[in-house]
């Protein structure tokens, strides 16, 4: 029996690896505009950044790692996120000292034991960027500014911008008493989760999707409305710079996120078409994060998206390129012969294809039709004695004779 992949695991199949490059070489050009590099960590980290970081009782860190004990006896997690190990990258190169501000960004596989379905998998891919040493609202607004035009560039209309503030510790405990009370009085409404997160982890009960939470929270306190006079001001600044840059969003006062590490703005970019699978991009601000994985007290914002949901989003596009020739060998002379021009002209950038199966002409201009290349040539005796023949546009079937150099085909092959 054949061995296959683990549920909830893929395969990025060469039909599809072409829109990944797609929207990877999309987000590098647009992080790069805004000042981001790159940063590339590992995959595996020690346990304990997960849980100090996203929060011990957050559903990824409860039930959704995959944690083991490697050899040595360490217990290590597969990364569900990037935020936590770009964080402590930060902390132990002491990269917040040789610049005030970093703008980071990774893209990579993430890990969560989740159940699978369309648009949730169990390794998924996210692109992520992440701005430490500013905590100015105008960040938050740059921030979202790129991750708008970001999506602008991948040419989706979809997903649109909800934002929402956590507030911070000043005015969090506050809210959160007043949600506790509020959820005490209807605690028979609740599903079991949320019965148990009750005190450990109110907030989750707003974005419970089981139908009697949804029902017995409708009135729930909002965050928004118990933000201290910093937050609150900080809030209406963020959402000043939007309306400035013209960044278009709506305000979602239910938003809780999904990791406890968020203080103040918290976004998402959410969209109707993936079912029940809505949120294609997320993130907001994390300013004590770092502090509390034992750095200096740098504020951070950032936000990562999905990179699987962002293809379901653009579809079945086409990003293959075609081949600029297609060179039909007949006989080993010409097979010879065609092999060298292919060399020459790959050293000067172009896509050439010959055969490579000893096929009939017939069949090898079936497969330079189903390779699309763009011009095709014929070689047999005749071409090779008059060291001339004839490249064929293979969309208007229009032929131009040509000496058999690469200088003369590549005339040909960039429309000279
Ligand atoms: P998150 O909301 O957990 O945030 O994940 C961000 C995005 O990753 C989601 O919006 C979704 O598109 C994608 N995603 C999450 N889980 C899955 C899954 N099982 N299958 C497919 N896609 C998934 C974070 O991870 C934060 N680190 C974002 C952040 C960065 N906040 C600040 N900086």
């Amino acid at each position: 029996m054949s061995i296959t992949a683990i549920k909830g695991f893929n395969d990025l199949l060469p039909s599809e690896s072409g829109l990944w490059q797609f929207i990877e070489q999309t987000a590098r050009q647009v992080f790069a505009r805004y000042g981001f590099n790159e940063i590339r960590v590992p995959i595996v980290e020690k346990t304990e950044l997960f849980c100090r970081s996203i929060g011990d009782t957050t559903d990824i860190v409860e039930k959704e790692m995959y944690t083991f004990t490697d050899k040595g006896g360490s217990s290590l997690t597969l990364r569900p996120e990037g935020t936590a190990s770009v964080m402590r990258a930060l902390i132990e190169h002491k990269l917040y000292a040789l610049d005030s501000i970093n703008k980071l960004y990774y893209m990579g596989p993430m890990f969560r034991h989740e159940r699978p379905q369309k648009g949730r998998y169990r390794q998924f891919h996210q692109i992520g960027a992440e701005v430490t040493g500013a905590a100015d609202p105008l960040i938050d607004a740059q921030v979202l500014l790129m991750v708008s035009r970001l999506f602008k560039e991948l040419g989706l209309t979809e997903p649109s911008l909800q934002i929402n503030s956590l507030g911070c510790p000043v005015c969090r405990p506050a809210y959160r008493e007043a949600l506790v009370a509020f959820l005490a009085q209807r605690q028979d409404a609740l599903c079991e989760d949320c019965r148990r997160r009750q005190t450990t982890n109110p907030l989750r009960a707003l974005d419970c999707k089981v139908p009697g939470c949804v029902e017995a929270t409708k009135g729930a306190p909002a965050m928004l409305e118990h933000l201290c006079p910093e937050c609150d001001l900080h809030f209406s600044a963020v959402q000043n710079y939007l309306a400035v840059a013209e960044v278009p969003f709506s305000l979602n006062p239910r938003m809780v996120r999904g990791l406890d590490y968020y203080t103040r703005t918290t976004f998402e970019l959410v969209t109707g078409l993936l079912g029940s699978q809505s949120a294609v991009a997320a993130g907001g601000r994390y300013d004590g994060l770092v502090e509390q994985l034992g750095g200096p007290a740098v504020p951070g914002i950032g936000f990562a998206l999905g990179v699987e949901r962002v293809a379901l989003l653009l579809g079945d596009r086409n990003f293959d390129g075609t081949p600029d020739l297609f060179i039909a060998v007949l006989g080993d002379a010409a097979r010879t012969a065609g092999f060298h021009l292919m060399a020459g002209l790959q050293d000067q950038g172009f896509w050439v294809e010959t055969d490579c199966e000893g096929k009939s002409l017939k069949s090898q201009m079936r497969r330079a039709d189903k390779l699309k290349a763009r011009y095709s040539i014929v070689l047999g005796d005749t071409e090779l004695t008059a060291g001339s023949g004839s490249v064929k546009c293979m969309g208007d079937g229009s032929q131009q004779a040509v000496n058999l150099t690469v200088a003369a085909i590549t005339e040909i092959l960039t429309g000279g």
